[in-house]
């Protein structure tokens, strides 16, 4: 069913409370907190621009990290109304209470085009456990509900759906923010009836994480294309030997099942050939979170079977080769999940190359390329090759969680078009 869209609000002088994922990578430098990638603020730029455009007085609520319903200072939200206000070229204020007597008072000083962005929903306990006392006091903030935090969606707390049913209870609508409506369009309505052939690529780590999504897509892609650590699991199932690799030993029958699904509905089921893999040799050192630190030494391709002291990294170039190929071919793409451990170079070629071949098939054949979230989205941006798909969904786990088709609490809560 179809969602109200912002675009249907009378929002002129309306308190128009808008939920935003803006739950952006962030980095202590000196003591001063500094925005690493500002894509999910700059993905919400349209609607806020309508709104503003419209004279809606904008009240902004979003989430920074995971500070357990407590005030944890280097996850303010203050540095993005800093960054959002020289986006928006005109100046966001900011509250530092997210909700009672202050945030009322600052809601009531703002005037028809004015935007607010409140401190940190999650500095509060009740946020998570969608709290109605506390949706009821974020409620009072608003005359309207819009959500545009699609990377949040599949949370079920009080600023993502709680909230909305207030708002609705005391008369106001509930409508998805422009942001909002391309998720679902590219991440739903468009992999419902895709141009053919329809080819899904889908890396990541464990085989238990995709199945759903797997399964899903097994019933309306053409071909699809394994990589990333899950690979291994698939080959461990063939009784191929792993040496060190993450493996997944008791999902091996369902790697197996998804392949026999494939064959059964004629789905083109790829899995690597050839893979990079290198030799982990423990340095004695623990990283940031206590874990030893391993040299990856000896990067280098095999074919068959990976050595007991070895442990695999990345597609390997014969691999990367084909799944160009069939890529080139594409009408349709669905990219979750990357090729390997693309943040070290030495495993990040596999990646690169597709990559470059999903950016070269929307620029050259008129492909739609949807890439489907979270690491996919980082690996496409560091190759520069962002801007040259057609879309780079916001979500993660949102994005995951909708592709398996699991219903988001967050677009549910919001009004049907009538
Ligand atoms: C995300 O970054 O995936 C969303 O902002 C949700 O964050 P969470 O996993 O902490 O709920």
């Amino acid at each position: 069913m179809a969602k109200l869209s912002v675009r249907d609000l009378n929002v002129t002088g309306k308190r128009v409370l808008m939920r935003v994922d803006y739950n952006v990578p962030m980095e202590d430098n000196g003591g001063v907190m500094v925005i690493n990638d500002a894509t999910r603020i700059k993905e919400t730029l349209p609607t806020l621009n309508l709104l503003i455009s419209k004279g809606a007085r904008v009240v902004l609520m979003a989430h920074l990290g995971r500070p357990d319903g407590k005030r944890e200072p280097s996850m303010s939200l203050r540095p993005v109304s800093e960054a959002l206000s020289e986006m928006l070229g005109k100046p966001v204020s900011f509250s530092e209470e997210t909700m009672g007597e202050k945030a009322e008072g600052a809601v009531a000083g703002l005037k028809d085009g004015d935007v607010l962005l409140l401190e940190n929903v999650r500095f509060h306990a009740e946020e998570e456990d969608n709290d109605p006392v506390f949706a009821a006091r974020l409620a009072r903030l608003a005359d309207l509900y819009v959500n545009d935090a699609f990377g949040a969606a599949h949370r079920a707390h009080a600023s993502t759906c709680g909230v909305a049913r207030i708002v609705r209870a005391w008369g106001g609508s509930c409508a998805a923010g422009l942001l909002m409506e391309r998720e679902l369009k590219f991440l739903g309505d468009e992999l419902d009836q895709p141009a053919r052939p329809f080819v899904v690529i889908l890396g990541g780590a464990k085989v238990s994480d995709k199945i759903r999504v797997i399964d899903r897509l097994l019933d309306r892609a053409d071909t699809v294309l394994i990589g990333g650590a899950m690979a291994y699991t698939f080959k461990l199932a063939h009784g191929g030997k792993t040496g060190k690799s993450l493996v997944e030993k008791d999902h091996t029958g369902t790697a197996l099942a998804a392949e026999a699904k494939a064959k059964q509905r004629h789905v083109n089921f790829h899995l690597p050939t050839d893979t990079v893999i290198a030799t982990p040799v423990a340095t004695g050192k623990l990283n940031k979170k206590g874990k030893p630190v391993y040299d990856l030494q000896n990067p280098r391709v095999i074919s068959g079977d990976i050595p007991d002291d070895s442990e695999g990294f990345d597609i390997g170039p014969a691999t990367a080769a084909a799944y160009a190929a069939v890529i080139a071919g594409a009408k349709t793409i669905l990219w979750n999940g990357p090729m390997g451990m693309f943040e070290d170079p030495r495993f990040a070629e596999g990646t690169h190359v597709v990559a470059k071949a999903v950016a070269e098939a929307t620029q050259k054949n008129g492909t739609k390329s949807i890439i489907g979230g979270g690491d996919s989205v980082k690996a496409i941006n560091k190759a520069g090759l962002g801007s040259q798909v057609t879309f780079a969904s916001t979500g993660g786990g949102a994005s995951l969680e909708f592709l398996e088709g699991t219903p988001l609490p967050g677009v549910v809560c919001l009004d049907n078009c009538q």
